[in-house]
């Protein structure tokens, strides 16, 4: 029934080591979540990656207004995060960090590969550098005075004030966020991946135009970026940056790091090299070019430059695979607005799990919302609490709890085998596919709606023939037996295609139907008589609307 065996590395985009964990963030790791314990029900041999990511200015920075090393640092950021996760029931294989051995070494030896195919240039440019701290300013590092309109204090690239777009040598009486000082203008090395070289356009023309089957909304924006043959619209990347910086040193060129977006994607084959190690798998074999394992990574659609263009840039030349495909989503914004830190709106994970949410809400809630596509998304508070409580707890729950009390106190757990026969369930059953294929497809808020239109056929079902009202006519015990015994293996169904969103709560639904954790092809064998169940226990529990009020609260 299901698909050949496949053979699937999925990575979620790697967060920075210097924030917590936010419910934007969650909307990526839930969404890749749902797709790869999806893809395990499948069959397929899956192994989900992430790591922390972990180098860059802003780190070694806060480190050190900390007191700490970015070493401790980045530590403790990783314990953090590990939590979130955990909490959220992202279930990674493995859980790393780019601030590996496995990573210095692959990012060393990718570099070197690059650089032996004549794609690393080194050429002198000027940059904004601080003379009292010493060290060379991202833009992000130095303010101002809008040129426009005069506002103070504003970043090197935009006015937030009148919304003007410059550059950090356009602001009026600039200073370094570091020290203060003014900013000079200074001379230094750099290196280059050459994407301008003839040989790069191509591939990646190539690779997003035809070999890559993008999302229409990506692929088009490739196409603006890597402009027509011959245009040649791909400006060179510079990868590397001057000490001090938290990174790896560059190979052959002392004081020179990696740019930080040279090695986070590189981090995730360093977590996956690691895991591999670990489990015995063959790394080799999945990132040879001429591999058959396929290869996807989720991720935010500010970050689509980095991993349709330079990403499989870098493996290309490097002698590796390149990625099966990228899936970009939507920024999340909460009651139709940007999430904001003085509404309360910049909800972090942890808050979340505080407050008492249940994790598995918000799971759910995401996947309503979720589809194929880059479009944003909106959590949208009242809609939250009404969904949960009516999807969730009113058409699914609700289906095993008015049905597993009569059959254990009746029938003694034992459910009837000719009532699995039901034309209801035939259409339950039927439904699999399509579920299945809309899972494939990232199309989760369809799936869900086909899920929640069955149970409202399932409860259509128990209103019709009323169990409360047969269990009254002691003559009928059979009925009852029977009527209990459809709506339950109905709800069995149910918790089936819904196991990819809800694991925790479908696990207490194995573990009271006395199931072995059901696969994707479990759909085909019905509860049995042999099999009695246990006692219903409660599931879970309904969502208040102060409870969002706190958490708001919360995170003020
Ligand atoms: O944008 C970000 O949050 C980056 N830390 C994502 C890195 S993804 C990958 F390339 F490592
Ligand atoms: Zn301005």
């Amino acid at each position: 029934m299901s698909s050949p065996k496949r053979r699937l590395l999925i990575t979620s985009a790697l967060p920075y080591a210097n924030g917590q964990i936010h419910i934007g963030h969650l909307v990526e790791y839930v969404q890749t979540d749902i797709w790869v314990r999806f893809q395990r029900m499948r069959g397929h041999e899956v192994h989900y990656v992430g790591a922390d990511d972990t180098h860059g200015t802003p780190i070694m920075l806060r480190a050190e207004k900390e007191g700490i090393t970015p070493k401790e640092l980045i530590a403790n950021v990783w314990q953090e995060h590990k939590r979130d996760f955990d909490d959220f029931l992202i279930s990674f294989d493995n859980y790393y960090t780019t601030d590996s051995p496995e990573n210095e070494q692959l990012a060393q030896s990718i570099y070197l590969k690059l650089r032996d195919a004549g794609l690393i240039e080194k050429r002198a440019i000027e940059q904004a550098y601080d003379p009292v701290k010493e060290m060379f300013l991202p833009d992000r590092f130095i303010k101002g005075e809008c040129p426009k309109c005069g506002a103070k204090d504003q970043y090197g690239d935009s006015c937030e004030k009148c919304g003007a777009t410059y550059s950090p040598t356009d602001l009026k009486n600039p200073f370094s966020v570091v020290s203060g000082a003014t900013p000079v203008t200074k001379v230094s090395d750099h290196y280059f991946f050459k994407l301008s070289d003839p040989r790069c356009e191509t591939f990646l023309r190539d690779w997003t135009q035809v070999k890559t089957p993008l999302q229409p909304e990506a692929r088009n924006k490739m196409k603006e970026w890597v402009g027509q043959p011959g245009e040649s619209k791909l400006g060179d990347w510079d990868i590397s940056r001057d000490a001090p910086y938290f990174g790896f040193e560059i190979p052959d060129a002392p004081g020179k790091y990696f740019y930080v977006w040279l090695d986070a994607p590189i981090g995730y084959y360093a977590s996956f090299l690691n895991y591999c190690q670990a489990q015995g798998l063959n790394f080799e074999e999945w990132v040879k070019p001429e591999t058959t394992t396929e290869q996807y990574h989720f991720i935010g659609k500010d970050i689509l430059y980095f991993h349709t263009l330079f990403w499989p840039a870098t493996l290309q030349f490097a002698g590796y695979r390149t990625p099966t495909n990228v899936f970009a989503h939507g920024f999340l914004t909460v009651d139709g607005e940007k999430m904001s830190k003085s509404r309360g709106t910049l909800i972090s994970a942890h808050s979340v799990i505080e407050c008492g949410f249940n994790p598995e809400w918000f799971r759910y809630y995401f996947a309503t919302k979720l589809n194929d596509s880059m479009e944003d998304l909106d959590l949208n508070l009242q809609d939250f609490v009404a969904r949960v409580n009516s999807d969730l707890l009113g058409k699914y729950i609700n289906i095993a709890s008015r049905s597993a009390g009569f059959l254990v106190k009746r029938f003694d757990g034992v459910v009837s085998d000719e009532a699995m026969h039901h034309a209801l369930l035939t259409t339950i059953t039927a439904a699999s596919e399509k579920i299945a294929a809309l899972y494939e497809g990232r199309e989760y808020a369809k799936a869900l709606r086909t899920i929640m239109e069955l149970a409202d056929q399932v409860n259509a079902f128990v209103d019709e023939n009323k169990p409360w009202e047969i269990a009254r006519d002691p003559e009928r015990a059979a009925d009852l037996q029977g009527v209990c015994s459809v709506t339950l293996e109905a709800f069995r169904m149910l918790s089936l295609y819904l196991k990819p969103v809800l694991p925790q709560v479908v696990a207490g639904v194995e573990d009271f139907l006395s199931l072995a954790p059901m696969d994707w092809d479990a759909v085909l064998t019905p509860l049995s008589s042999k099999n009695p169940i246990k006692a219903y226990k409660h599931l879970m529990t309904r969502v208040e609307t102060p409870q969002i009020e706190a958490l708001l609260a919360a995170n003020l």
